[in-house]
C-alpha cells in the first residue's frame, strides 16, 4: 500500500500545505499549522458509483408541516431558533466544568420519555452518569447509553436503534479507524464530526456534539467544525458564578445571538425565564461608578449593569481594563470623553466590568459606559432607578439604537423611573411611570453631574 502522503493545515483558516511553517501563510497566524492525514478520496465519497440524486424544483420540495421539536427547555429551544430540527448538527461548546454534560444529560432524560434517545459518552463511566441522571431525580428509564468512542461503531448502533436524538460527549475523544492522528486531533475530529454529520443527514436523528474550548477560547482544534455543522452554540459563563449564558453563533434554522440563561443549581441546571433581574447587582444606595443599561439580544431586552472603577496610575501608562466589553471600544470612549465631555482619565487607571458575567457587544453600551467612567471619578453616584443606552459617535453625539422602544418597556416593568435616551430613540407617547430625557451630545448627558 502506497504511503500515506502527508499534508500539513492551519487550524485557523483550513488551508492546506506540503511544508510545515510556523507562520501560515495564508492568514498570518503563528503556530496553527499542524500535521494531518488528507483521507484517501475514497474514504470520503466512498467511490463514485454513479449519479444517484436528481434534481428537483423548489416548488416540488416536500415540507414536512412542524419539522422542530422542543427539547423540553425553552431557553434552549429559544437558542435553537425555536427547537430541534431532525437532521440537524448541534455543536455545544465550552470550557471543562461549564455544564455541558449536565445539560445534555437533562435534556436527554426528559425527551426519553417520548422518543429514543441515545447518549454516547467516551469520557464518562455509564455509572457516573447513572448516578448524576439519579442525583438529579431525572427520569432515567428509558435513555439508552453507549461508552464507545469509535465512530463506526457508534454509526452501525446507531443504524440499528434509530435514536431521534443522539449525544456524543465529546467530539475531541471520538476516532475513525483508518486516520493516524490521535483523538483530538484536527483531522481526526473534522472526520469523525463528518461522517456524524452524513449520518445525521441520511437519516434524520438530531445530533449534539459536546466540544471542549481551549483556553485561547477556541474550540480546539475544530474551528474546522464550524462549516460542517448546523448550528454553533457556546456555554458561557465563568465558574465562580451561578449564571450560565448559552449563545448561538451559528445558526443555519434561526438567528444568532439569541441567548438562552441557566443557573446552575445542586439541581443541575435551571432555566431563568426573567433573566434581567439576574444582571444588577441591587444596591440598596445607589454607587458611584454604577450604570444600569438595556442591552438588546437576539429577541429580547434585558437590563445589565456596567460598572466603572477610576483610579489614580502609578505606572507609566494607565491600564485599560474592561471584563465584558470590548476594551478597544473602552479606549476609543475614554477619548470622546475627553475630548467632547471635558474629562480626562490619561492619568488615570480605569477598570469596567459587566455584572453577572455576560459578554456585550452592543454598541448601545457606550453611553452607560461613559456615564460609569465618568462617576467613579468624580466619586458621584447617579439614581438606581436610572436607565441609560446610546451610541456614541467619535464627534460626542448620541447615536439611536434599535428596539428603543421595548427597551424602555422592559425598564419600566423592573421599576426604573428615569432614562437617558438617544433623542431619536424617545418614545413619542408617554411611557406610564418613566421620564426620558432625550440627548443629542454627550454633554448633555454629562450634565447629570
Ligand atoms: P459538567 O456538565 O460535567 O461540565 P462539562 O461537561 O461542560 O465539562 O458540569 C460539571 C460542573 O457542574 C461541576 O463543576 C459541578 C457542577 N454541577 C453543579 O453545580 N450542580 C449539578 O447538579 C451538577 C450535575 C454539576
Ligand atoms: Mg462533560
Amino acid at each position: 500500500m502506497a504511503k500515506d502522503k502527508q499534508a500539513y493545515i492551519c487550524s485557523e483558516c483550513r488551508a492546506t500545505f506540503s511544508k510545515w511553517s510556523g507562520q501560515c501563510p495564508e492568514c498570518n497566524e503563528w503556530d496553527t499549522v499542524t500535521e494531518y492525514t488528507p483521507p484517501a478520496a475514497s474514504q470520503i465519497l466512498g467511490g463514485y458509483t454513479g449519479v444517484r440524486s436528481e434534481v428537483t424544483a423548489m416548488a416540488n420540495v416536500a415540507m414536512e408541516d412542524s419539522p422542530r421539536f422542543s427539547t423540553g427547555v425553552q431557553e434552549l429551544d429559544r437558542v435553537l431558533g425555536g427547537g430541534l430540527v431532525p437532521g440537524s448538527v448541534v455543536l455545544i461548546g465550552g470550557d471543562p466544568g461549564v455544564g455541558k454534560s449536565t445539560c445534555l444529560l437533562q435534556v436527554c432524560c426528559n425527551l426519553s420519555t417520548s422518543k429514543k434517545i441515545l447518549y454516547v459518552t467516551g469520557e464518562e463511566s455509564l455509572q457516573q452518569i447513572t448516578m448524576r441522571a439519579k442525583r438529579l431525580d431525572l427520569p432515567d428509564k428509558e435513555l439508552l447509553l453507549l461508552a464507545e468512542t469509535h465512530v463506526e461503531g457508534i454509526i452501525d448502533i446507531a443504524t440499528r436503534e434509530q435514536p431521534k436524538v443522539m449525544v456524543i460527549d465529546s467530539i475531541q475523544t471520538m476516532q475513525l479507524a483508518g486516520i493516524s492522528s490521535a483523538p483530538g486531533g484536527v483531522t481526526q475530529v473534522r472526520e469523525s464530526a463528518a461522517r456524524l454529520t452524513t449520518f445525521a443527514k441520511q437519516t434524520g436523528t438530531a445530533i449534539f456534539l459536546v466540544g471542549h474550548v481551549t483556553k485561547s477560547g477556541e474550540l480546539a482544534g475544530p474551528r474546522v467544525l464550524e462549516h460542517i455543522i448546523d448550528v454553533v452554540c457556546y456555554i458561557e459563563g465563568s465558574s465562580d458564578s451561578r449564571y450560565r449564558v448559552f449563545r448561538a453563533v451559528k445558526n443555519r434554522y434561526g438567528a444568532v445571538n439569541e441567548l438562552g440563561v441557566f443557573a446552575m443549581t445542586d439541581k443541575g441546571m435551571k432555566e431563568v425565564k426573567n433573566p434581567s433581574a439576574i444582571f444588577l447587582s441591587h444596591h440598596a444606595d445607589p454607587m458611584p461608578g454604577s450604570v444600569v443599561m438595556v442591552i438588546w439580544e437576539g429577541s429580547r431586552p434585558l437590563l445589565v449593569e456596567i460598572q466603572a472603577l477610576v483610579d489614580d496610575t502609578y505606572a507609566d501608562t494607565p491600564r485599560r481594563l474592561a471584563v465584558g466589553l470590548d476594551p478597544s471600544r473602552l479606549s476609543m470612549l475614554l477619548a470622546v470623553l475627553h475630548r467632547h465631555g471635558n474629562i480626562a482619565t490619561y492619568n488615570q487607571d480605569v477598570f469596567i466590568n459587566v455584572v453577572g458575567g455576560i459578554k456585550v457587544t452592543e454598541t448601545s453600551a457606550d453611553l452607560a459606559l461613559m456615564l460609569a467612567v465618568a462617576s467613579s471619578l468624580k466619586n458621584k453616584p447617579l439614581p438606581n432607578d436610572l436607565v441609560v443606552f446610546g451610541e456614541v459617535g467619535l464627534s460626542g453625539e448620541i447615536r439611536p439604537v434599535p428596539n428603543g422602544q421595548e427597551r424602555l418597556q422592559e425598564a419600566v416593568k423592573h421599576g426604573f423611573k428615569h432614562a437617558i435616551v438617544p433623542a431619536a430613540n424617545a418614545p413619542k407617547n408617554n411611557i406610564k411611570g418613566l421620564t426620558v430625557q432625550p440627548i443629542t451630545k454627550i454633554s448633555q448627558a454629562l450634565e447629570i453631574f
